[in-house]
């Protein structure tokens, strides 16, 4: 067997590896096993969605390969959302184009920018994905801390001159996992000045976007003056629609960096499925009726697991955004022990913050991906164990 390459060896070890395993074992061992470690919601698509997808699968030209044009009425309604929702305009053709799930053009964007040497500026904690596509591409990634000093912003005037200069990524993801922060507009203003100054594209995660709260409505990065031509913005239809197993969202932004996306996906994907953007485009049309309940369960749920935090002596204010809660360990306790303690002693599953990078250590995030009562259990037997 050859040895793996140089970029394969550089991938971190992931530090939860036994964890599916372990969960396994305890299930098999009749453990009442409550799973908060995972984004992923027990709630079901848009029933619209469910109804094109089979409609669509009935019809044999849906079948074929998409390729990266895919569906032109789904570029077309992605277009008009855009409008709809932010008030950007966008070509459906030059300036978007369908990805399968948002990770995979995250991943895939930086194989068109980086050489050795170059950097892609990251958050961390932060979605992994950022790390595994500037390493496979043979850049270098320069993490830097989200702490809460900060309001979890990435601190751009604190960034090392040389970085700077060698800087050609800037990640930045709002509203965030795992930290649940938003960011202010000024920051997203600065955020392009900053890459306008320095020759840096902006990779802009926006997979939250429709995952808020009390009226708060997460700008694009798109909204903000001069983007147009630094940014390119990540949209999902995992987290909004609970359609996280279905493999679809989009990029949106500079049409130069969406044509070298798609230059880069032509060598390595072959479209999302004709049947899933049918029933993305059908998602989209249900943004007004079918997603306010969808939130309002969320929210519930959200101030639920507040609230029992608040019985076990954690005080935590309850997100605007996300599905998750950034919960605070006592000084000194490290994330991944207290997480397989946790996991081994009380059946309950979190992630700990240093398992997206080791400027998540001293929190761990909880999905809100269970019954209220469930949650409140969870969180009673986390008080437990603190
Ligand atoms: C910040 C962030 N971006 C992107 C994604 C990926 O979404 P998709 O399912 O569209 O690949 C996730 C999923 O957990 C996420 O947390």
């Amino acid at each position: 067997m050859p040895r793996v390459s140089a970029r394969f060896g550089a991938l971190p070890a992931y530090p939860l590896g036994d964890v599916p395993a372990l969960k396994r074992q305890l299930r098999a061992d009749g453990v009442d096993l409550i799973d908060l470690g995972v984004g992923d919601a027990d709630l079901p698509p848009p029933p619209a969605a469910v109804a094109a997808l089979t409609t669509a699968a009935a019809d044999p030209a849906n079948s074929r390969y998409s390729f990266q044009l895919g569906l032109v009425a789904f570029r077309e309604e992605i277009a008009d959302w855009m409008v709809r929702r932010f008030g950007v305009q966008v070509d459906p053709f030059e300036e978007l184009v369908p990805v399968v799930g948002s990770k995979e053009g995250l991943f895939h964007l930086p194989l068109a920018y980086l050489d050795p040497g170059d950097i892609a500026i990251i958050p961390d904690p932060g979605y992994q994905v950022y790390l595994g596509g500037a390493l496979f591409s043979g850049g270098e990634p320069y993490l830097v801390a989200l702490r809460p000093e900060n309001d979890f912003l990435i601190p751009l005037d604190d960034l090392p001159r040389d970085v700077v200069a060698r800087a050609k990524l800037l990640y930045l993801n709002y509203p965030n996992n795992p930290t649940t922060a938003t960011a202010p507009r000024e920051h997203l203003q600065k955020a392009v000045d900053f890459c306008h100054r320095h020759d840096i594209l902006i990779a802009y995660d926006n997979a939250y976007s429709e995952v808020a709260y009390g009226g708060f409505r997460p700008p694009s990065i798109l909204e903000i003056e001069g983007a147009r031509d630094v940014a390119v913005e990540f949209h999902s239809l995992s987290k909004t629609y609970n359609m996280t197993g279905w493999r679809v969202g989009w990029a949106v932004g500079a049409a130069s960096a969406i044509a070298a996306l798609t230059r880069v996906k032509t060598f390595s994907d072959t479209g999302v499925p004709f049947t899933v953007q049918h029933a993305a485009l059908a998602a989209l049309r249900t943004q007004g009726s079918w997603l306010p309940q969808n939130l309002a369960v969320f929210e519930a749920r959200r101030d639920a697991a507040v609230d029992a935090f608040r019985r076990v002596g954690v005080g935590l204010s309850p997100p605007s955004a996300t599905m998750y809660l950034w919960v605070p360990l006592p000084e000194g306790t490290a994330s991944e022990p207290f997480a397989r303690r946790l996991l081994l002693e009380q059946g309950v599953a979190v992630l700990p913050g240093a398992a997206l990078g080791r400027g998540g250590e001293g929190f761990y995030r909880i999905a809100l991906t269970v019954p209220e009562e469930r949650l409140a259990e969870a969180i009673e037997r986390i008080g437990r164990a603190l």
